[in-house]
């Protein structure tokens, strides 16, 4: 059952109308075009798409990553504030990714030298002064432990990198996105280096975790097999995007009133399983 999001549900990820290009010889292409998207806490939703049509730089652009030509783009952040990412220095930008978005890319990108829960460590301490005190390590050590344990790993967490499988690297990568409790969790295709059944357990696993955690997760992925899984799915061709859910373009108004997308703050559309908001409510860390 689909459940309408409130007007006064804020959407962790709320773009609207946004359009990327790039210098492409003589003109320019574009990455995105007129791109509406929002996604609520708790939620999943899929991106999909032919190869070079704009998904990974939708990620980039809700991720601070990029800065779009035009557009609005703003994440809503745990203490109930709202970021506008367009607006932020290159420093300021830097904070906002640390403090409120995760990232797991294809590729683990785990730093060879440092064990798995090490991974999570460094990462809570990035941007702390140096004198973050022993509490606050052991808090952090505690958090990193429990996260490894919630994906799996906890008796792996001595293991440096290269003494891991593919498929517990990229739980280490999931774990280390969500160590900052990010409202908003950003991945692109987690699972093509995997075999299908381990890619399944990771897509498995990040349903899990987003609903766990109230994080909103924006998943771009090929693979049609875990689609069943998601709230709701999009398609971007061109740099157009479209629900597939409801089979109409995501445009600010669109929308049904009860089962698919609905319109919500008058930008994107989502569809979400009413299980999704309620465990997100309760369960924010
Ligand atoms: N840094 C860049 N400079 C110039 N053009 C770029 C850049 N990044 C992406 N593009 C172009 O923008 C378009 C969208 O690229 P993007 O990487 O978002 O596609 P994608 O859907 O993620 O593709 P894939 O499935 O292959 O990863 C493509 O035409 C690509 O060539
Ligand atoms: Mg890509």
């Amino acid at each position: 059952m689909s459940t309408i999001v409130s007007a006064k549900s804020v959407p962790a990820l709320d773009m609207s109308a946004v359009t990327l290009t790039f210098p492409d010889g003589a003109g320019r292409v574009r990455a995105l075009d007129d791109v509406s998207l929002a996604v609520a806490p708790g939620e999943i939703v899929a991106i999909t798409g032919p190869s070079g049509s704009g998904k990974s730089s939708l990620l980039a652009v809700a991720g601070s990553l990029i800065r779009p030509d035009s557009g609005r783009v703003s994440v809503a952040t745990r203490s109930g504030d709202t970021v506008e990412l367009n607006g932020l220095s290159r420093g300021e930008a830097a904070r906002a990714r640390r403090e409120h978005l995760g990232f797991v890319f294809q590729q683990s990108n785990l730093i060879a030298s440092l064990t798995a829960v090490e991974q999570l460590e460094v990462t809570a301490h990035l941007g702390q002064r140096w004198w973050s005190g022993p509490s606050r390590r052991r808090d952090v050590r505690e958090r990193s432990r429990l996260l490894l344990d919630q994906v799996g790993l906890a008796d792996q967490s001595h293991k440096l990198p290269a003494q891991l499988s593919g498929g517990q690297r990229q739980r280490v990568n999931i774990a280390r996105a969500l160590m900052n409790t990010p409202s908003l969790l950003l991945v692109d295709e987690p699972t093509s280096a995997l075999d299908s059944a381990r890619g399944a357990a990771i897509v498995e696993l990040l349903t899990a975790m987003t609903r766990t955690h109230g994080a909103a997760c924006v998943l771009v992925t090929h693979d049609p097999t875990h689609l069943d899984r998601m709230d709701a799915v999009y398609e971007m061709v061109d740099g157009r995007l479209r629900s597939v859910t409801s089979d109409q373009d995501v445009e600010p108004g669109v929308g049904s009133s009860e089962a698919g997308p609905s319109s919500l703050n008058g930008v994107g559309l989502v569809s979400l399983r009413g299980t999704a908001m309620s465990s997100a409510l309760t369960a924010m860390p």
